[in-house]
């Protein structure tokens, strides 16, 4: 058979990250920092078997096997709402569609608002899952430069291409805990772009898997509690506090644009995973879920300060990074004298990964110098061996002195 695939179809690649992780899942002595996962004892495991186990011997089938609404299990839809009040002070009108990830609610809202050849405002170095849900619908993903020691995109770049380019649709923002750079943007930044989004009259999707997971310093007030008119849709995610596999997500938005969301939910998969969803709602109802998120978030920050304080020990003159406030990950820069190839030669070697710049960025070249450590599932004492393995790489990659005739 001769396929013709649509076009769409031809502009996606497979996840640069995924297909990482199998090489690097087959490989037993790998010291990983490359994914956003979960180490196995951050698993629950004791409750989550409490609950199965109850729910299969004393809860009536109907209640958690059968088919179920495509909003999501209406107790859990409440529950996420309360703790979005609680914990966010997201406090509005709006109701909250439950998601397989938040993948989905990307993927959602691009179904939902983007023709093709819509443009889509990205930080340059983002999430390459958005980025593909992007150019899955036909829209195009475009970068904005970030002012990295601002911790935000650079305002006057946006609001230049905002001026110029008129397809814009939506602006596609991580502002809490950024996937891959970890900076976190402060409120006037975050009060200045929502200024421009109503100037210009475009959507914002403020995706906030980590949110929850500070280790320093205050929270900063989610874009979404500026939100008077439904212009943020806003996206969480139980798979950093409970586990991956659940694949539970959640979407706030306003009236209408939830009408439609829902639409697009039903005919991409019905609902969302209904078992997990009645499992999480036990677990905020009748066990300690907060307590599990705190935790986590000990255990996380644990492995934060173990990282910075490694990283910390390397000279400055050869990387630097950005040292975040929370969430999963660390970036780094090489200095421009560091040879990249030879450095991630070395650490291919030595076994040791990290997910180079360039995948997690937008234009997908040009960030040969950055990349991303993940500090949440390695040991303490592999993120002591691999950052000092980094150490080495760096000596290693040094770039030889320019020999040639000046
Ligand atoms: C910024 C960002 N958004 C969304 C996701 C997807 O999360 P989920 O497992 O909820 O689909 C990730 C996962 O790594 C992420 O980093």
């Amino acid at each position: 058979m001769n396929y013709q695939f649509a076009q769409r179809i031809n502009t996606l690649e497979a996840s640069p990250l995924r297909e990482n992780a199998k090489k690097n899942m087959a490989s037993s002595s790998a010291i990983s920092f490359a994914y956003g996962f979960p180490p196995t004892e951050a698993f629950p495991m004791a409750v989550l078997k409490e609950i199965s186990q109850k729910l299969y011997t004393e809860a009536d089938p109907e209640s958690f096997l059968q088919y179920g609404a495509s909003e999501g299990y209406p107790r859990l839809r409440t529950l996420i709402k309360e703790r979005l009040q609680q914990l966010s002070a997201i406090d509005n009108e709006e109701e909250v569609l439950v998601v397989s990830g938040s993948t989905q609610a990307m993927d959602l809202a691009v179904k939902v608002f983007c023709n093709e050849g819509d443009v889509v405002l990205c930080e340059e170095q983002t999430f390459s899952g958005a980025v593909n849900a992007i150019k899955g619908y036909g829209a195009i993903p475009v970068p904005v430069p970030m002012d990295l020691t601002a911790e935000s995109m650079d305002l006057d770049a946006l609001e230049t291409i905002l001026k110029t380019e008129p397809r814009v649709k939506m602006l596609y923002l991580i502002p809490t805990f950024q996937n891959p750079l970890g900076t976190s943007m402060p409120l006037d930044k975050r009060k200045a772009i929502y200024e421009l989004a109503c100037r210009y009259d475009i959507l914002i999707f403020e995706d906030d898997p980590y949110g929850e997971l500070l280790y320093e310093g205050d929270p900063i007030p989610k874009m979404k509690t500026m939100d008077l008119e439904g212009r943020i849709i806003y996206a969480g995610s139980f798979s950093k506090i409970l586990a991956p596999s659940s694949r539970i997500g959640f979407m706030m938005a306003a009236g209408p644009a939830m009408e439609k969301l829902i639409l697009a939910k039903q005919s991409a998969d019905s609902h969302t995973n209904f078992y997990w969803q009645v499992v999480l709602a036990e677990y905020m109802d009748h066990y300690d879920f907060e307590g599990h998120v705190a935790q986590l978030t000990l255990m996380y920050q644990e492995k934060y300060t173990r990282m910075l304080n490694a990283l910390q020990a390397l000279p400055s003159d050869k990387l630097t990074y950005i040292k975040p406030t929370g969430g999963y990950f660390i970036t780094c820069f090489l200095a421009t004298t560091v040879d990249s190839e030879r450095f991630y030669d070395y650490l291919d070697e030595a076994k040791v990964a990290v997910i180079p710049g360039n995948i997690m960025s937008v234009a997908g070249k040009g960030y040969e110098l950055s990349f991303r450590l993940n500090f949440t599932k390695p040991t303490l004492a592999q993120i002591d061996e691999g950052i000092t393995l980094i150490g080495d790489a760096l000596d290693y990659a040094l770039a030889p002195a320019y020999e040639g005739v000046i």
